[in-house]
C-alpha cells in the first residue's frame, strides 16, 4: 500500500538552522546589486540575469516576475504534486448521504455531522484568506507565490464542497453558517485564528522589522502547524468515524479528497517557515511556541467536548483530543520543535490510511455518470 511519508510528504531537504547562540541577531541585509534592483528601476543599459542563491522568501530583491532558475524546487514539486489531486464536489456521488443523514444517523451522529461542517464552513473560508491575502502578498520569490496561488484556489474549492454538502443535503444555511458566531466551542477556535490573521494583515507591517517579522512568522506557524496541520488534520475524524460504519461515505469521501491538500499545505507551510528561520537568522520563540499549543489544546478540548458529550460509536471526545496532541508532536518535529506534548499517543491509528486513500480506485467507483467533462459541457 502507498505509505506517504507523513513527516514531509515530498521529502523537500529541510536547511539546517543557525545554532541558537547564533539566532536573535538580524541576518545581514542583502546589498542591492544592480541585479537585484526590481526591472522597473534599472535603465536598459543594466540589464542582467539574475542569481538564484540572491532570492529570499520575504524581503528579497530578485525579480519576482521570473519563476526560474529555482532557489526552492522544492516548492515547484508542491505546485506539480498538488495538480494530482484534482476533483471537483459534483465528482462523488451524495446520494446515499441523503438517505443516511435523514433516516439512518442518530441525533448525536447529526449533531457531530452538523458541527464538523458548521466549524469547516467558517475555517476555509480564513484559510484561504490568510494565504491569498497576507503570506502570498510577503512571498518574494514566485516559485513559493506559485504554491499558495493553488492553496488559494484549493481553500475555495473546499468551500465549495462544504456548499455543496449543506445544499445536498437541504441543510439551514444560514443556521449552518452562523454556528461559530453563537456555539463559543466553535467561535474560541476560529477566534484564535482570526487574532493571528489579523495580526499578519495589518497594514502597517514591515517585515524589515525585527518584531513584524517575528509577529508574521509566529502567525504563518500557527496556521501551518495548528490551523491547518492539526485541526484541519484532525477535524475530518468524527465524520471519518462514520463513514468507516458505511455512513455519509459521499461527506467522508470529499473530506478524503480535502484532508490530502491539508497534509500538502501544512508540510509546505512549515518548510517555508524553516526556510524563513534559516535565512532571516530566526528562531521560534520557546515560551510563544509553548503558550501558542496550550491555547490550540483548550480551544479544541472545549470543541471535542462540546461536539461528543457522549460518544457516538466507534468515536469519543477523548480520543479526538489524545489524537490532537499526536499531530501536534508530528508537526513541532517538522520544525524541530519540541514536542508540546511528549507522552501523546496515536489514538487514531486509522487516521493516515485515511488521507493515502486510493484516489483512482474509488473515484470510479463512486463517480456521478452525468459528470460534464471538459470536452461535453453543454452551455
Ligand atoms: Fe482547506
Ligand atoms: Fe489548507
Amino acid at each position: 500500500m502507498f505509505q506517504p511519508n507523513w513527516e514531509d510528504p515530498l521529502n523537500a531537504a529541510i536547511p539546517s538552522l543557525p545554532d541558537f547562540q547564533a539566532a536573535g541577531k538580524p541576518a545581514p541585509a542583502p546589498e542591492p546589486a544592480d541585479t537585484e534592483k526590481p526591472l522597473d528601476s534599472l535603465p536598459p543599459e543594466s540589464l542582467a540575469p539574475i542569481n538564484p542563491q540572491d532570492k529570499r522568501v520575504v524581503n528579497g530583491l530578485t525579480d519576482v516576475n521570473q519563476l526560474a532558475p529555482f532557489k526552492y524546487p522544492w516548492a515547484w514539486e508542491f505546485f506539480l504534486n498538488a495538480n494530482k489531486n484534482h476533483w471537483t464536489p459534483l465528482d462523488i456521488n451524495m446520494g446515499q448521504d441523503v438517505q443516511d443523514y435523514h433516516h439512518r444517523l442518530t441525533a448525536e451522529e447529526r449533531h457531530v455531522y452538523e458541527h464538523v461542517l458548521a466549524y469547516l464552513t467558517t475555517s476555509d473560508i480564513l484559510a484561504m484568506r490568510n494565504i491569498g491575502l497576507a503570506v502570498m502578498e510577503k512571498m518574494s520569490a514566485p516559485e513559493l507565490q506559485i504554491y499558495q496561488a493553488r492553496q488559494v484556489y484549493e481553500e475555495s474549492m473546499h468551500t465549495w464542497t462544504y456548499q455543496h454538502c449543506i445544499e445536498t443535503l437541504g441543510l439551514n444555511q444560514s443556521e449552518i453558517y452562523n454556528r461559530y458566531r453563537v456555539v463559543p466551542a466553535l467561535y474560541h477556535k476560529i477566534r484564535l485564528a482570526q487574532e493571528r490573521l489579523n495580526a499578519a494583515l495589518r497594514p502597517d507591517i514591515d517585515l524589515k522589522q525585527r518584531d513584524d517579522l517575528e509577529e508574521f512568522v509566529e502567525s504563518y506557524t500557527f496556521f501551518a502547524a495548528v490551523f491547518e496541520g492539526s485541526w484541519f488534520y484532525n477535524g475530518f475524524s468524527p465524520v471519518f468515524a462514520l463513514q468507516r460504519r458505511g455512513l455519509m461515505k459521499g461527506t467522508g469521501e470529499q473530506f478524503q479528497y480535502i484532508l490530502r491538500d491539508e497534509v500538502m499545505h501544512a508540510a509546505f507551510g512549515l518548510r517555508v517557515v524553516r526556510q524563513i528561520l534559516q535565512e532571516e537568522n530566526l528562531s521560534l520563540n520557546p515560551k510563544h511556541w509553548k503558550q501558542m499549543w496550550e491555547a490550540a489544546e483548550a480551544a479544541e478540548t472545549q470543541y471535542a467536548h462540546f461536539l461528543l458529550p457522549e460518544p457516538i460509536l466507534g468515536y469519543r471526545a477523548e480520543e479526538h483530543i489524545e489524537q490532537f496532541r499526536f499531530v501536534a508532536n508530528r508537526r513541532a518535529k517538522q520544525l524541530k520543535m519540541p514536542e508540546p506534548f511528549p507522552s501523546a499517543k496515536n489514538a487514531l491509528p486509522w487516521l493516515d490510511e485515511q488521507a493515502s486513500m486510493r484516489k483512482e480506485k474509488n473515484f470510479f467507483e463512486t463517480r456521478v455518470t452525468e459528470y460534464q467533462t471538459g470536452a461535453a459541457l453543454s452551455w
